[in-house]
């Protein structure tokens, strides 16, 4: 699959991070199952722990939408590492991924790593846990 729209997406939505506390700018894009896409950025607080990372930002862009099947998400950082979801983010991630949705970690427009949830979350605390 061609990701190339979602990668650019995230790096536009990269450059509108609020980071004046870590100077670490952080773009997401998501890619959901009816073709839509929404991007995000991390928005910094004096605060700390009020911060949002980039892929939440984007993935409650798109169910604040109604959209909530995510066929790809698209992170890049700092650029000179293909940075990795956070473990809030990853979680966040596995609520409205399934086996198939790509996690793209991108170093740049051109280097990018393709992930599954499995790889980066296995045994994910899941709605099926909380069945009785
Ligand atoms: N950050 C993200 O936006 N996504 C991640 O998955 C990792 C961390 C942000 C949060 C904070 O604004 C900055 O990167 C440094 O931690």
């Amino acid at each position: 699959m061609e990701y190339k729209e979602l990668i650019k997406e995230a790096l536009k939505y990269r450059e509108n991070a609020y980071v004046p506390y870590s100077d670490f700018k952080v773009g997401a894009a998501v890619l959901m199952d009816d073709g839509k896409i929404y991007g995000g950025c991390n928005v910094e607080n004096a605060s700390y722990g009020a911060t949002n990372c980039a892929e939440r930002t984007a993935i409650f862009r798109a169910v604040a939408e109604g959209n909530k099947n995510l066929k790809a998400i698209a992170i890049v950082g700092d650029m000179a590492t293909h940075t990795s979801p956070c473990g809030i983010c990853r979680q966040v991630i596995s609520e409205f991924a399934n086996r198939d949705t790509d996690i793209i970690l991108i170093k740049n427009e051109n280097d990018y790593k393709v992930k599954k949830l499995e790889d980066i979350l296995p045994g994910a605390f899941t709605k099926e846990d909380l069945a009785k």
